[in-house]
Formats: structure tokens, C-alpha cells, sequence
């Protein structure tokens, strides 16, 4: 079964939050205190969202990705894994994490059925690691890194949010890294997103300055096939590399027109597009497989065309942004 949003994009992919807690407190996803936390009874149980994978698989969803907030942080994600993995027609399951804890869990998830993880890692640098995430140590993080690798949750994927007078000046370390190890460092575009002063304005860069700096520093980028479960970015490698570069750019060459996602939040919401504020939720008609799936095709029929993020009014947008942020909607 093949199922299609309004504009006939086919969708096959679900992502889904199941906290909006995190470990960490990084500054392009919250404030200083974090953000306001719902409350345990408010977040959606594993048995219900075993129920929407099933509808949702039912409908020609294949893959599942799930996040947080950090999704190793609640408890129970083991078993989560294991049910969503011997879901029929779930052909793939991958999770992104910060990968603080993933050392201690990688063996446990690998064996459940985790496919993959994409891990978030936005300087190897341990102060200034610190600092973005607010309390984070780098070499957990490492840690974690590494028990993906050792336990073959591959492709293992680094997230690196690029930010201006950040972590720009730690470019040519991550493309060496892909030189080393068979990591696939995906650089993404800093979206405003969120309900604090997330530094958009004086942070954002377009990743054509991920090219310039390679091409100035002898690594010319050379376009490869992308690895498993690709998603939207471009993938590149250096010379000699094991892994590869991808280039993730929601603001400067948004990719809506290939979009293939629908998202289910910690509370239950289904939302087909991250940036619009318009959200779904899915407890109403948990328990009626029928019209759970009915729920799923009217959700995704109002489906946008595009998002308008960084578009600062200008373009018209009718819709105001989302002001929830990624650890609420899962990134
Ligand atoms: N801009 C870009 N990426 C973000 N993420 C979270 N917030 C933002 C933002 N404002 C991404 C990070 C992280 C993942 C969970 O979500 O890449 O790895
Ligand atoms: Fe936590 Fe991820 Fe948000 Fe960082 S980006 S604070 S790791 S949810």
C-alpha cells in the first residue's frame, strides 16, 4: 500500500518522539532551563505508539525513526525497539540520540533491532562541546560513538549543526574524521526553531561554505552514492575517506518537494510537517485501528507544500512557524 500526502508525495517514514526530556541542553534546540517538561501521564505510552506503527505500517509506512528529547532517557526503549522491530512491514528502524548514554546501550538495542543511529555531535573539541550543549562531556559522547561502531549500528551518522563563530572552524576535523573511520558526518543548517532566542540570526550559515572551505583546504568534495537510509542529504566523500560528508540544507535548498515524513510528537500529536504549527492528536481514536488510519491519511492530505522557515514573513506565509521545539517534535 503506498500512501501519499496532497501533493502525491509518497510517505513512508515515521518519526517519532517519545520524550521531550533530555540529558543535554543544547543551544539550538532550548533555553538555559531547558524547557518546560510535560508531564509523564501527558506523554504517549509505548503500548500506544505501537498502535499508530501498526496503523501507520498498515498504510505503507516502512521506516521508523525514533527520537526525543533524548530517547534513551526514558525507560523501556529496549522493549519499545524490540516491538516496533517485529512490526510487520518495518523494514527499517534507526534513532537519533546525543549518544551520552548509548555506550551503555548500543549491544541491548542492536540486538532488539535497531538498525541504525544517527548520533548529534557538534564539536569535538570537550570545552567547547560543553558549552553547546550546556553540560555535556565529549568523551561520553565518544564513548558512544564508538559502541556504535563496535556494535554495527551502520551507517553510524554524526549530526553537526554548523554555527558562525561556533564550530566553523572545526570543518576540516570533521571531514578528516570520515578519512579515519567509517563515519558519515552529515553538516546541517541551523533552523530557527523553537521558543527561545536560539541565535538564528547571528549563527546561521548556508553549508556552501562547508564546499569553499574544503576546496580551500585541498579536500575537494566528490559526490557518492548515499548510504543506507539516506534522507535528504547530499553525500560527498574526501579522498581516502571511509565515510562520508552529507550536506543537509533545510534553509538555503529546502528539500519539501521530496518530502516522505510524517512525525508523531511525545504527546501524541501527529504533525506532517516540522516547522507547521498544525498538529494532530492520535489519542481520540487510539483503539479503532479504522479511523486511526483514516487519522493519518486526513493529516497528511493538509500536508504543505513547503515549509517557510528563514523566509522572515517576507514570503507571505500564512501559517506562523512552529514555536515548539526539536526535543518536543523530535529532530
Ligand atoms: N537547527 C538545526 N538542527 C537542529 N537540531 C535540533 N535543533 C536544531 C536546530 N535549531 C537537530 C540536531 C540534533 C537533532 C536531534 O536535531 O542535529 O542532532
Ligand atoms: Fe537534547 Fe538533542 Fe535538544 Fe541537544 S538537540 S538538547 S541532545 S534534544
Amino acid at each position: 500500500m503506498t500512501l501519499t500526502d496532497g501533493q502525491g508525495r509518497k510517505h513512508d517514514y515515521l518519526r517519532i518522539s517519545i520524550t521531550d526530556r533530555c540529558n543535554l541542553r543544547c543551544v539550538y534546540c532550548m533555553g538555559e532551563e531547558g524547557i518546560e517538561q510535560l508531564k509523564h501521564e501527558d506523554i504517549l505510552s509505548y503500548e500506544d505508539i505501537l498502535k499508530v506503527v501498526r496503523a501507520g505500517a498498515e498504510l505503507g509506512i516502512s521506516k521508523i525513526r525514533i527520537t526525543g528529547g533524548e530517547p534513551l532517557v526514558r525507560r523501556g526503549v529496549v522493549d519499545l525497539i524490540r516491538n516496533i522491530a517485529a512490526t510487520p512491514g518495518i523494514s527499517d528502524l534507526a534513532m537519533t540520540t546525543n549518544g551520552i548514554l548509548l555506550d551503555k546501550y548500543a549491544g541491548e538495542l542492536k540486538k532488539a533491532g535497531l538498525k541504525r543511529v544517527n548520533i548529534s555531535l557538534d564539536s569535538m573539541q570537550p570545552e567547547k562541546y560543553n558549552n553547546i550543549t550546556r553540560c555535556g562531556k565529549l568523551d561520553q559522547a565518544l564513548r558512544g560513538i564508538e559502541a556504535a561502531l563496535d556494535n554495527k549500528l551502520n551507517p553510524v551518522k554524526l549530526n553537526v549543526v554548523l554555527m558562525k563563530g561556533v564550530n566553523d572552524d572545526e570543518i576540516i576535523d570533521f571531514l578528516e574524521l570520515t578519512r579515519k573511520k567509517t563515519l558519515h558526518v552529515r553538516f546541517i543548517e541551523y533552523m530557527p526553531i523553537g521558543d527561545h532566542d536560539c541565535g538564528y540570526r547571528d549563527h546561521y550559515l548556508p553549508l556552501t561554505y562547508i564546499e569553499e572551505v574544503a576546496i580551500k583546504a585541498g579536500f575537494p568534495l566528490t559526490p557518492v552514492p548515499l548510504p543506507g537510509g539516506a534522507g535528504p542529504a547530499e553525500s560527498y566523500t574526501i579522498a581516502g575517506g571511509q565515510g562520508t560528508i552529507g550536506l543537509i540544507h533545510p534553509i538555503s535548498k529546502h528539500f519539501c518537494d521530496t518530502c516522505n515524513r510524517l512525525r508523531l510528537t511525545a504527546e501524541g500529536n501527529l504533525k506532517a510537517c516540522l516547522y507547521w504549527q498544525d498538529e494532530t492528536p492520535v489519542q481520540p481514536v487510539i483503539n479503532d485501528n479504522e479511523a486511526l488510519k483514516d487519522l493519518i491519511q486526513e493529516v497528511l492530505k493538509s500536508k504543505p507544500v513547503e515549509h517557510q522557515m528563514g523566509c522572515d514573513g517576507k514570503c507571505g506565509s500564512v501559517n506562523p512557524g512552529s514555536m515548539r521545539s526539536m526535543s518536543k517534535t523530535g529532530g
